[in-house]
């Protein structure tokens, strides 16, 4: 049987990995893959996860099953976390394994409940969302999104394909730090995309998996708040993975907007699929995280943690920008700067990419996506240098 399999294509991002483990040059510099890295290279253990895991360690003592989904103190937290109050009675919820196991579950559910729905992702997204989309033998169209020239959204693009959009059409956004290319809507033109989806009757699904990352935790959430107010149904895949910094604890959630009155209807067909998927989710980075968020010291240290963490992603960009302005004598590199989250989209070709990588010891995925935080003080003016000999 195993014998009929065919080599399916490699994740680019996953690879990249393996391609910078295995490269011998002392001075590599990892742009590739997004994990946050502190000044000296490190993905650090938060302070308040820490701290979270003794505290459990002492506290924990069983391990039997939770509930199918997840445990119900870490659903009403995350909910709170990203929507704020109000929205009880209309949410329901399932802890997933990570960000993508939320993905993975709204597209089930999007399957289950309307086999025939479009799904709209935006040009570029995250590789893994046409994959899986693909992998469950869906329909997928594309909206553009990104302006090639300025470096930003290209907002007539995207209010042209949208308008495209038919009843009842799954419409995949990025709540914030837009993931590949580091361009972001601003608060009106989430308005504007809201209006007209809203007069084509979609379905908004809201991929959020760096809040807190781009201009704060709240500002991070705002624009889901406000599509969540205003559409009748919503799917809002979340990632612990970033803004907790616990990756590969898989910790994410999917939360679905319905009426009060299906809502039972929704969570049951939520559990039923954890169960058909693997029964009960993850649990340790989940009660590590409604640890944090019930405890008011740890809450604090975290967010101070996070920001700290932001604020640092904000100073490299900004550098990177004065950089790339000196070593190119031109202001061409100046989005980076105004870009949010941890990627920014350079604009580099696939060939330039590669004597990068080949030439530099300079790891990007292959569309010219870095990984600011994979920056420090020390290698910003190298990666300056290289882009302007490579494109300058
Ligand atoms: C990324 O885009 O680099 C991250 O979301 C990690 C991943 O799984 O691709």
């Amino acid at each position: 049987m195993l014998e009929s399999l065919n080599p399916q294509p490699q994740d680019k991002i996953l690879q990249l990995i393996a391609m910078f483990r295995d490269d011998p040059r002392t001075d590599k510099i990892d742009l590739g893959v997004g994990v946050y890295k502190d000044a000296s290279g490190l993905t650090p253990v938060m302070r308040a996860v820490k701290a979270a895991e003794k505290r459990l360690w002492e506290v924990e003592t069983t391990k039997t099953y939770t509930a199918l989904a997840g445990e119900p103190a870490y659903n009403a937290a995350m909910v709170s976390m990203i929507l704020g109050a109000g929205f009880s009675d209309r949410a329901t919820s399932i802890s997933t394994p990570g960000g993508t196991g939320a993905i993975r579950q709204a597209l089930e559910l999007v399957k289950m409940a309307a086999p025939g729905a479009m799904v709209w992702l935006s040009n570029p997204t995250w590789p893994n969302h046409p994959s899986i989309i693909k992998f469950l033998g869906m329909k997928m169209a594309e909206y553009r999104y990104f302006d090639a020239e300025t470096r930003g959204v290209d907002m007539a693009g995207v209010l042209e394909d949208l308008a495209q959009v038919a009843k009842g059409d799954v419409v995949l956004l990025h709540g914030c730090c837009h993931n590949p290319t580091g361009a972001n809507f601003t608060a009106d033109q989430w308005t504007q995309v809201a209006d007209l989806l809203e007069a084509r009757g979609a379905v908004p699904f809201i991929d959020l998996a760096y809040q807190g990352f781009g201009d704060g935790l709240e500002e991070d959430a705002a624009a889901t708040r406000m599509i969540a107010a205003r559409f009748p149904e919503v799917l809002i895949a979340a990632s612990c993975s970033k803004n907790f910094g616990i990756y590969r604890e898989r910790t994410g959630i999917l939360i679905a907007l319905t009426d009060p009155a299906r809502k039972a209807v929704v969570q049951g067909n939520l559990n039923y699929l954890n169960r058909q998927n693997f029964s009960f989710p993850p649990d340790h980075g989940a009660r590590l995280v409604t640890m944090i968020l019930e405890d008011a010291a740890l809450t604090a240290d975290w967010k101070a943690e996070l920001e700290e963490v932001r604020l640092n992603m904000l100073t490299l960009r900004r550098t990177l920008a004065d950089a790339l302005r000196q070593a190119t004598n031109s202001d061409r590199f100046d989005f980076v700067a105004h870009h949010r989250g941890m990627f920014s989209r350079l604009g580099l070709t696939e060939a330039q990419v590669n004597v990068l990588r080949d030439q530099h010891g300079i790891y990007m995925v292959g569309d010219s996506r870095i990984n600011i935080a994979g920056l420090n003080a020390r290698t910003v003016p190298v990666l300056a240098a290289a882009i302007a000999q490579v494109a300058g």
